[in-house]
């Protein structure tokens, strides 16, 4: 059963040749046994009739204000109070602009400025209105709205050879929204709800003087994606966190900020015992300088300093020693070459029940990206889960989906 079912979607459609394909949206989302209002703007009109979405919703279409013959008034705010989801497909240039600004010269735009609903906003305009800088700016004022912008994926386009711009097929605008209500009622159920989680985060930094560091790579993307998604779902989350310019979207994540690997240990030895699942992804530095300078190293008249490095302890095994039964804790292992053994050997060695594998021979994977491509290994299950390359925020819900069945 589609868990569209008994869901009420506000089908808003504009002006574009590809409005025809609205008709297909709304019998797939009738179909999967939603309601469907349709909220049409005048120029759709002009692209497909009425009569055609009316007897597909089996219910009037609304385009304007009120109707002319009656008199009767249609309600926006009673639109949005009624919807569960809005979705605008094909959403012009203009309308998109109407909706960043907030220019309200119609039933559509009007209805969503009144939405409480999550608005899905499927763009479709020929190559070079979606490249204009006004567009692009517009759908990226939408996104930081919190609206969903929904378009084919970049290989997809390549394949059907067209360009930017043309609207996703139905299927997809479908899909994404059962994904969407899907991942919403996991959210709702998490059994990480009132749940502790630590997450550890970001590089650390150590230093060789005042102004000269040891250190690596690491933004801390990866680990407030996580910390995130799991505020979502409801947990308790405290990042423990090296130096990042990065910080999580979500004001309930607690920061712990610490600069170097011995800091980290502690914040991560004071937290751990009240957890209830902890996941390192730091990036920690293996070493040390043994005797860091406390004035700057001068360069005039000296010879290059040889630095003596110490190794520093290892925070996931420490805390893999001193586990309770019932705590989960999750390692990262971040390869070059022979990943799944590396990944394996380092579940023994840390007493950690997950291992996140992420490999920077894989092109928009493991530090610093927007994405990463994960294999997960369980303890006491030979095979891994392999994951495609997804921005960070999907990956992060994969990995907490993967937690929560352990
Ligand atoms: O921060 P981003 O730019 O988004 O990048 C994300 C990431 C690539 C840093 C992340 O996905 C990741 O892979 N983190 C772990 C990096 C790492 O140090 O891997 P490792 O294979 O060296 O370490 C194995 C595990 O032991 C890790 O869980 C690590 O946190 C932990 N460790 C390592 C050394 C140490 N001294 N103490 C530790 O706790």
């Amino acid at each position: 059963m589609s868990v569209l079912k008994g869901k009420h979607i506000v089908l808003g459609i504009t002006g574009g040749i590809a409005a025809y394909k609205s008709a297909s949206l709304l019998r797939l989302f009738v179909r999967a046994g939603a309601e469907v209002q349709v909220v049409m703007t005048p120029s759709a009109r002009e692209f497909i009739t009425p009569v055609t979405l009316s007897a597909l919703s089996g219910k009037p279409v609304v385009s304007e204000f009120f109707t002319a013959n009656t008199g009767e008034w249609h309600s926006h705010v009673d639109l949005g109070l009624w919807a569960d989801a809005m979705v605008i497909a094909p959403a012009t240039a203009c309308t998109i602009a109407k909706m960043a600004n907030g220019v309200a010269d119609n039933m559509l735009v009007t209805t969503y400025l009144s939405a409480r609903e999550p608005v899905f906003v499927a763009p479709a305009m020929d190559l070079d209105m979606m490249a204009h800088p006004s567009t692009l700016r517009n759908l990226d004022l939408l996104r930081s709205y919190g609206n969903h912008v929904i378009e084919p994926a970049e290989g997809e386009l390549a394949s059907h050879l067209v360009g930017k711009g043309r609207m996703e097929e139905p299927e997809g605008i479908f899909r994404y929204l059962e994904e969407y209500f899907e991942r919403r009622v996991a959210v709702e159920n998490s059994p990480l709800k009132g749940r502790k989680v630590l997450i550890t985060g970001g590089p650390t930094v150590e230093r060789i003087d005042p102004v000269r560091f040891i250190s690596n790579f690491s933004t801390g993307k990866m680990a407030f994606a996580m910390a995130d998604e799991a505020a979502r779902r409801g947990a308790e989350v405290t990042v423990v966190a090296g130096p990042t310019v990065a910080v999580p979207a979500d004001s309930r994540v607690r920061v712990v900020r610490v600069e170097s690997a011995l800091e980290m240990l502690d914040a991560c030895r004071r937290e751990f015992p009240a957890s209830d699942v902890a996941v390192m992804c730091a990036a920690v530095a293996d070493y040390r300088v043994a005797n860091p300078a406390s004035a700057k190293i001068k360069r005039e008249g000296h010879e290059p300093p040889h630095l003596e490095l110490v190794a520093n302890p290892d925070i996931a095994a420490t805390l893999g020693a001193e586990k309770r039964p019932g705590q989960i804790l999750v390692g990262f292992a971040l390869e070059t070459d022979n990943g799944p053994a590396n990944a394996m050997g380092k579940m023994e060695r840390k007493n950690l029940d997950m291992v996140v594998l992420n490999s920077l021979a894989d092109k928009g994977a493991g530090f610093s990206t927007d994405t990463n491509r994960v294999s997960i290994f369980r303890r006491g299950v030979v095979e891994p889960l392999v994951f495609p390359l997804k921005p960070k925020t999907e990956v992060a819900a994969d990995i907490l989906n993967v937690i929560e069945t352990l």
